[in-house]
């Protein structure tokens, strides 16, 4: 299939692009660039070694979108596009609401022009606000948390309305939990703007020094150790299960929504503690006050994902933290690094993830 993937230098995007080559499909980037790096770009060509056409274009941007369609024939859209930071979409809910929901808008209206009628949608676990009850299946209640939340409810419903009023219509809509980890050649990875607001990035940061310890959001919570409990999913494991997704969408000509996690909760110290394992670097932390709007504990029940496309999470914590732990040492400044070697605590450990070929940075 030709797929069009929306916010494909992004983080999650960027390691979809590669999972959606390695099967055979290719693949066509829009992205605004609000949130990524252009030198994402010829990494991501030299993983995939195919031509990965790209095009500097915001979602709401109509006559731009209409051009896409009318370039390529697309069989497919996956759209990742969208402002994530929970804080920040407090400070400015309305650059939220008009970037996440008025861009799927003109993206499923373009759609509608061009005739395209399968949608992959990143959706988040954030729709359940805080759960009644872990693990949270699809069918828990949902509610509304922050304005980012709203925007991934409201896209949901719009998404739900358009496969109601056109029978033709299928949409995936996909539930991630924590997605944290890296491409196991250490060249893509996560690059947070400033100072990161999420424990995985925060970490990473710590480790080469850039920050000097960790906050740890509460210590009091009914959990395993006092600290905040999450489902945390390799970004890898995400990629593969967008191309069994879209696959199975198109196979089974049904729409689905689906949990994206591995089903296992891991608290805060438990993921220090793995990612000082895979470094061999201590990380500095201090327990602090709870963060306001957390929940004590989030994980998922991912068993529909498995019934329906047989997908399951394949990486642990360990393989999560040494993959993030990789991809942060070779580029202790994000994309603005020049990329430098492996860690010697990660090297000879590299597995073939996905099968994608580990590369070498000289
Ligand atoms: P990201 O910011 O790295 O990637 C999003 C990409 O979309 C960026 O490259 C950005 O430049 C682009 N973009 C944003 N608005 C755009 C627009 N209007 N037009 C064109 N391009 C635009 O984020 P990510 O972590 O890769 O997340 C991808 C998707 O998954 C987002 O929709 C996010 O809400 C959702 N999600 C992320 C997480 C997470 O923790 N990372 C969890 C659940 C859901
Ligand atoms: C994880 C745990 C914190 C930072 C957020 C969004 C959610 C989704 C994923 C997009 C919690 C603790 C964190 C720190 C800490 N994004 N923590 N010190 O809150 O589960 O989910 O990202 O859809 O919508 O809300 O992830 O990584 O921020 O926090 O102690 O410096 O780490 O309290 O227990 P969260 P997170």
């Amino acid at each position: 299939m030709r797929i069009l993937v929306c916010g494909g230098a992004g983080y999650i995007g960027s390691h979809t692009c590669l999972g959606l080559i390695e099967r055979g499909h290719s693949v066509v980037i829009a992205d605004s660039g609000v949130n990524s790096s252009p030198r994402v770009i010829p990494r991501l060509r030299r993983l995939a070694g195919v031509p990965i056409p790209v095009h500097r274009a915001d979602l709401r941007d109509r006559a731009a979108m209409t051009a896409l369609f009318a370039t390529y024939r697309f069989d497919a859209v996956l759209h990742f596009a969208a402002l994530k930071a929970v804080g920040d979409s407090c400070r400015r809910p309305l650059d939220y609401f008009d970037n996440n929901i008025s861009g799927t808008i003109v993206l499923l209206q373009a759609m509608r022009g061009a005739g395209v009628r399968r949608l992959v949608f990143s959706s988040s676990a954030t729709v359940y606000g805080e759960p009644e009850r872990v693990p949270v299946r699809e069918d828990a209640g949902l509610s509304v948390m922050n304005p980012y939340g709203r925007t991934k409810l409201v896209a949901e419903q719009l998404i739900g309305d358009l496969c109601t009023a056109d029978p033709e219509f299928r949409a995936a809509n996909l539930r991630y939990f924590n997605p944290v980890g890296a491409h196991a050649s250490g060249l893509i990875g996560e690059d947070p703007c400033g100072e990161p607001t999420n424990l995985m990035p925060y970490i990473c940061q710590v480790a080469v020094g850039a920050r000097e310890k960790l906050r740890v959001f509460g210590g009091d919570y009914p959990t395993v150790d006092g600290t905040g409990v999450r489902d945390y999913i390799h970004v890898v494991d995400l990629a593969r299960a967008h191309v069994d997704a879209l696959e199975y969408m198109v196979r089974a000509d049904a729409s689905v929504t689906v949990n994206l996690g591995t089903g296992r909760g891991v608290s805060v110290l438990e993921l220090v503690h793995a990612f000082e394992r895979a470094s061999g670097r201590r990380i500095a932390y201090e327990i602090v006050g709870r963060r306001a709007g957390d929940a004590a504990s989030v994980y998922a029940d991912p068993s529909l994902a498995h019934a329906l496309f047989g997908w399951r999470a394949q990486f642990d914590v360990d393989a999560m933290c040494r993959d993030a732990w990789r991809w942060q040492a070779m580029n202790p400044e994000g994309y603005r690094t020049v990329a430098r070697r492996e860690p010697a605590s990660s090297r000879g450990r590299r597995a073939r993830i996905g099968g994608s070929r580990a590369v070498d940075v000289v």
